[in-house]
């Protein structure tokens, strides 16, 4: 393996720590109605890495071109639920279990769009 698909590697793997943040912290606090802080930063974790990851596999690093319809449906998700967690972190009154379940059922779609669609 060389030293870049070292890097790329490690970026997939705090790209899925990221999300992997923001969805248990979502259904962490469905009873209490609060998102845990740890989901900001993952949703930016997945972002930063996401882009990153774009940039790198255009360049041929990992071994394949980016599919770039997947990755703007990817992004343009992710974005929504980049809105929500702020503004879950903002105004703490406004989260619900459904608020929470908004962002928990997007970030698994995401999930599912990274997975199945090939
Ligand atoms: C909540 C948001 C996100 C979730 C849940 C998510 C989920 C995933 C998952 C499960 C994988 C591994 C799948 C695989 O390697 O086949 C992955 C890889 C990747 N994601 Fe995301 N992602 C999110 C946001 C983003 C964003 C915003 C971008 C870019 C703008 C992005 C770009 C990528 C790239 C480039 C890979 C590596 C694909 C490869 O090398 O084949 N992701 N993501």
């Amino acid at each position: 393996m060389g030293r870049m698909e070292i890097v790329y590697g490690v970026l997939v793997v705090l790209h899925l720590i990221g999300w992997a943040m923001v969805l248990g912290g979502a259904l962490a606090g469905l009873r209490s109605a609060t998102l845990t802080p740890g989901a900001f930063h993952g949703i930016l974790t997945a972002l930063v890495t996401g882009i990153v990851l774009v940039g790198l596999a255009s360049s041929g690093v990992a071994g394949h071109e980016p599919n770039n319809v997947k990755v703007a449906v990817k992004l343009v998700v992710a974005l929504v639920v980049t809105g929500l967690v702020v503004v879950a972190r903002r105004r703490p009154e406004v989260v619900t279990s459904g608020y929470l379940g908004g962002v928990a059922g997007l970030t698994a779609l995401n999930v599912a769009i990274a997975v199945l669609w090939r």
